[in-house]
């Protein structure tokens, strides 16, 4: 469906002279450029790039979709949905990390992109991966301000109902948007400005921060599978997968498994492809390669560990949510001290609602660091306006200008758009990220076999197709109108790039000064 996108420029390629939009970013100047310019501050160490792993990782996800995912989704088999996208993410890991230690610059997989599959694919990556980072800082920075409310609400506070919610939400049920009677969600831009000030003074700080949030979201992590696991009932995990081991659907068609009301693929790949969203956040390490002190070694570690870790984590919370509790009975607001409260411990509320708005605080954080440091590689590319986008702060040495484009942007989203229309957008483009990473590996192999690896993705080609096809599967597993969104998304991207970035990029800059030498008449 996707390559539709391409047919037309790629049809009437000689007749529109669409010429040069495959042509990639030499290795050997992605490298060269490196050693020159203004560029940030490398400070960062394996470990604290583990933590930024990790504070991007566990958030929303995991503390509030496991809910939705084990009721409506899976059942107890949740477990092996969160197996099942533990291990596409691994996939996926290993060739992020084989990129980051060859090419660690800021552009993460926009970088890799322009590098294998040639300029039109980088935008179309770089622009997806908006999606990732600033729609998804949106999303999260609303379940934090809910997060927020609830907590609060422990202690008998509360904000006045017109700043809690964004003024309308979508009614998946009618169909329409439905005004709310809020005016804006104010605890949600309060956050996202607080997280942009820590952004713009320095990646240090930022790193310190996220390390003080990841310590206490782990703490609660930990808290909720050793207290809970002594409240497990077996007979809760069965029957085990009640909405069948499948809920693969192609284009909102279930093609195996159960459907729901909605028509919507029910089980084990289902749920997989809804919590895919708690795995988001790995990635994010490879962005701030360019920050690292031994990029060739800690990114790899960084990206690996963090996953490894959260995977084991994820396992284990839900083994221990469906086994307190009859998967019916799960909540999905906030399931996790929702089952607390449900054995017999409801004083749990109020330290696992501290984890998870700390847990989510860090995603925000991690996410909004990610996206100016793509918009920083693109516009270093002219893909960008270079005088905005590339700004580096003379004291800081931090991308401000795209850092504080970021926190409005997604300060307005977050607290306008309602948070079902953000999140939804978020696994579908992450998805198309991790499937162009696996299949530039496979080029990048073929192309330039004798570069320098510093980490090496394990039995290549087996371990970027496996990438490709859990992805794919887990793309096709969504519902129908997520396809859409990210085609119209992609549209309106390649408008912009038709426009403005193919004629101001680098590479044509550097097409016409020869051409103008060949033919000085
Ligand atoms: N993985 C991140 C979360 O679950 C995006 O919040």
């Amino acid at each position: 469906m996707l390559w539709a996108i391409f047919w037309v420029p790629i049809r009437y390629n000689k007749l529109i002279m669409f010429k040069n939009l495959f042509a990639a970013k030499p290795l050997s100047l992605i490298l060269e450029e490196m050693k020159t310019g203004k560029r940030l501050n490398r400070v960062l160490g394996p470990w604290q790039l583990a933590g930024l792993g990790i504070g991007g990782i566990i958030g929303t996800g995991i503390f509030v979709l496991t809910g939705v995912a084990a009721h409506d989704k899976a059942g107890p088999a949740l477990i092996l949905s969160f197996v099942l996208a533990g291990v596409a993410c691994i996939f996926a890991a290993l060739c992020y990390a084989e990129f980051a230690a060859m090419v660690p610059v800021a552009g993460s997989a926009y970088t890799y992109a322009y590098a294998t599959l040639g300029e039109l694919f980088a935008w179309i990556i770089g622009w997806d991966l908006i999606l990732e980072y600033t729609v998804a800082s949106a999303a999260i920075a609303h379940g934090w301000s809910h997060y927020f409310q609830d907590f609060i609400g422990i202690f008998g506070i509360s904000i006045p109902h017109i700043l809690t919610n964004a003024p309308f939400d979508y009614s998946p049920v009618l169909g329409k948007l439905l005004a709310t009677g809020t005016v804006c969600d104010f605890p949600a831009i309060v956050i996202t400005f607080i997280v942009m000030g820590i952004l713009i003074v320095g990646v240090q700080e930022s790193a310190s921060f996220n390390a003080a949030m990841v310590f206490v979201k782990l703490a609660v992590v930990l808290f909720v599978i050793v207290v809970g696991a002594f409240y497990i009932h077996p007979k809760n995990w069965i029957p085990f997968a009640p909405y069948g081991y499948t809920g693969i659907s192609f284009f909102g068609k279930t093609i195996f498994g159960q459907t729901g009301p909605a028509g919507e693929p029910l089980g084990v790949f289902a749920g997989a492809a809804m919590i895919f969203f708690a795995y988001i956040g790995f990635d994010a390490v490879s962005t701030q390669a360019e920050e690292a002190i031994e990029p060739q070694t800690s990114v790899p570690f960084g990206i690996i560990t963090s996953l490894i870790v959260c995977t084991f984590l994820y396992i284990a919370v839900t083994a221990v949510l469906t086994g307190m509790i009859p998967y019916k009975q799960i909540n999905i607001d906030a399931p996790i001290s929702e089952a607390f409260k449900q054995v017999g411990l409801p004083w749990a509320q109020g330290i696992i609602s501290l984890g998870a708005l700390a847990g989510i605080t860090s995603v925000l954080l991690v996410m909004m660091l990610s996206q100016p440091r793509v918009f920083l590689a693109m516009a270093r590319d002219g893909l960008l306006p270079r005088g905005f986008f590339a700004a580096i702060h003379d004291k800081f040495q931090t991308p401000y200008k795209a850092t504080i484009l970021t926190g409005v942007v997604v300060a307005s989203m977050a607290a306008l758009i309602p948070l079902r229309i953000l999140a939804e957008l978020v696994n579908i483009g992450t998805l198309l990220a991790f499937v162009i990473v696996c299949a530039a590996v496979l080029i990048m192999r073929k192309t330039h076999p004798h570069a320098a690896r510093p980490f090496v993705c394990p039995m290549v080609p087996i371990v970027p197709i496996l990438g490709i096809a859990t992805c794919l599967l887990l793309m096709f597993s969504l519902p129908a109108e997520n396809w859409w969104r990210l085609i119209i998304w992609l549209l309106i991207g390649l408008v912009i790039y038709f426009f403005y970035s193919r004629h101001n990029s680098v590479l044509a800059e550097e097409r016409r000064r020869i051409a103008a030498r060949q033919d000085p008449a």
